[in-house]
């Protein structure tokens, strides 16, 4: 099954089309046809698809804005640097990486190279075009996985699942009521955390982030004890 479309929103209703006609009602399924998706251009430049990983029921689904260098590599999300600090938040905050679905709204890594730095690939932010083709494989995930808490790391995946108008920056921690998932909850990305101007900065901006993590984990508590 390969997807192949010219404009972003007929991409969009061509890989949905594709992904009903051919009754994909797994991960694994999901997974394996989204490694042929030329529903946008970005996976001209990637190495791989690179799909949503972790427990198809998982409770608590996270998702990022797109691969990085490193997970276009391996093939899996939130391998670099920003995953070793979300692994780092998550074990702060009490939650297991293993019982989490991680994923992201772009599938395919979108990078330019390096003016200054050789060989060196440079993220590149999607376009809305690119998120919008890419949708219908988060909207599948969602399907199959339900998860009970959805969280947008970052305010790509914030903006393109709660609105344009969504800034993370005033709303990040707070429950915003969405059809998505019974809780819906954005929070930064870790690369912002990363990027931090210095040692204090970055212990803030940690810390934050852990908060914003342990709502997640009391939310999932509460979601499993009702
Ligand atoms: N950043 C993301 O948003 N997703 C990844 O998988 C890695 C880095």
């Amino acid at each position: 099954m390969k997807i192949v479309a010219k404009t972003s929103s007929r991409s969009a209703s061509v890989t949905d089309h594709a992904i009903h006609r051919n009754r994909l009602q797994t991960i694994a399924e999901l997974r394996n046809a989204a490694r042929k998706c030329q529903a946008c251009d970005l996976w001209k430049m990637a190495t791989q698809t690179v799909f949503g990983e972790g427990p198809s029921k998982a409770q608590i689904m996270l998702v990022g804005e797109q691969p990085g260098d490193q997970e276009d590599r391996a093939g899996h999300p939130f391998v670099g640097p920003a995953g070793r600090l979300l692994n780092e938040a998550l074990d702060q905050a009490g939650i297991e990486r293993s019982q989490v679905y991680l994923t992201n709204v772009v599938k395919h890594f979108k990078w330019e190279a390096s003016a200054q730095r050789g060989k060196q690939r440079i993220h590149k932010k999607p376009r809305y075009s690119e998120i919008q083709a890419c949708r219908p494989w988060l909207d599948a995930e969602l399907r199959v996985v339900k998860p009970q808490v959805l969280v947008c790391l970052g305010s790509t995946a914030a903006q393109s699942l709660l609105g344009r108008t969504f800034r993370v920056t005033r709303q990040h921690g707070q429950l915003i009521s969405s059809s998505l998932a019974p809780f819906v909850i954005a929070t930064v990305h870790p690369s912002s955390i990363l990027r931090a101007p210095d040692e204090d900065a970055r212990h803030l901006q940690m810390q934050a982030f852990i908060n914003d993590l342990k709502v997640v984990a009391d939310v999932a508590r509460g979601a499993t004890a009702a």
